[in-house]
């Protein structure tokens, strides 16, 4: 406890970021740490799992260190719980932030608490919205998940819809790297495309069987290969922007779509964001303008917040802990774990 409030360490180290937040009573964040492996991972066009791995291990006690000092010099004496997502997520790099969360667990006799990395993103919400409390209606989406999903409480949701094939970031992240704008993808299309006309260049919009809240997006690089080809054959000059705006209409088309969709079928009036591309501008634009015209409360988390980060692992904890109990050191990672 510090100043009579309930100190979480939440870890996070699914994929290439080494981050570790210190939130108090599980909606103030008081430092979250991120030390990303961009850098690392560009020279290559996407993430390196056993090179991942390796940084999470390198970096990972001094990015504790600086989350507990830019806490306000914080100890481990100070911190009631430990929460770290043990899936899930690239395995070996799941595996460091697991192993860390369990010395430290062990050598302390703090508690320990394993989070969904999904239930994580979700959480970035309570953080960001103090009075935001279940149930709700989220859409997940992320480099390795798209889901809209019914939180029915702090840990309880209900799966309404998902990918069939590839996730909405991992679609984000393929066409980034077919049009030669390198990892990580997301931002990169979303900067670029604000240059572009999102009507000037077609891609289809995978909609599925009638009523359907799965998603599909494996086609689009397909489409975005054959239409670069396609140009290139033509002898025309390629327009890099229209390319990314028409792209990313097509995905942002499909997401608002479903998830009014969704709204309508469970007679949801909050609709929460969660996840990397809960970044993207254009796609909060949209489903900004669709909640308003239905009286829609639509929640999206700052960016910092919708990517990977310690803090929303944090808040997962703290109220699974509430609501579970601890984990034991018998704690395990995982590649796949459901929601
Ligand atoms: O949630 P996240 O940080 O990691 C996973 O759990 O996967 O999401 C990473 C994904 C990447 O595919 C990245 O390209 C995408 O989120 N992303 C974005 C934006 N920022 C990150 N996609 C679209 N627009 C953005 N601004
Ligand atoms: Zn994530």
């Amino acid at each position: 406890m510090k100043d009579g409030k309930f100190i979480t360490l939440g870890i996070e180290s699914s994929c290439d970021e080494t981050a570790i937040a210190v939130v108090a009573d599980g909606r103030e964040i008081l430092s979250n740490v991120i030390s990303s492996q961009i850098d690392i991972h560009t020279k290559f066009g996407g993430v390196v799992p056993e090179i991942a791995s390796r940084h999470h291990l390198e970096n990972i006690n001094e990015v504790l260190e600086q989350a507990l000092a830019e806490a306000g010099d914080l100890s481990l004496r100070d911190v009631d719980l430990i929460g770290v997502t043990n899936g899930p997520g690239l395995i070996g790099a799941v595996v460091i932030g697991v192993a860390t969360a369990k010395a430290l667990s062990f050598a302390t006799g703090i508690p320990l608490v394993g989070v969904n990395h999904m239930h994580g993103h979700v959480s970035a919400n309570y953080l960001q919205y103090p009075d935001l409390e279940p149930p709700f209606l989220a859409l997940i989406v992320s480099g390795g998940h798209t889901n809209l999903v019914q939180v029915t409480d702090y840990n309880r949701c209900e799966v309404l819809g998902g990918t069939r094939d590839d996730a909405v970031g991992e679609a984000y992240d393929k066409v980034a790297r077919v049009i030669g704008l390198g990892y990580p993808g997301g931002p990169k299309v979303d900067r670029t495309a604000r240059e572009g006309d999102p009507e000037a260049v077609h891609f289809k919009r995978v909609m599925l069987e009638e009523g359907s809240l799965d998603f599909s997006f494996s086609g689009l690089k397909t489409q975005a290969l054959n239409y670069i080809n396609r140009e290139k054959m033509a002898g025309r000059e390629l327009n890099i922007p229209d390319i990314c705006a028409g792209f990313q209409q097509s995905i942002i088309d499909v997401l608002v779509h479903k998830a009014m969709l969704a709204a309508e079928r469970t007679g949801a009036d909050r609709l929460v964001v969660a996840g990397g591309v809960g970044a993207n501008s254009a796609l909060r634009t949209a489903l900004d303008e669709a909640c308003l015209s239905r009286g829609i409360a639509l929640y999206t988390p700052a960016p910092i917040l919708c990517t990977d980060n310690g803090a929303m692992i944090a808040s997962a904890a703290y109220y699974k802990y509430q609501q579970e109990g601890a984990d034991d050191l018998h704690l395990d990672a995982y590649a796949n774990l459901p929601l």
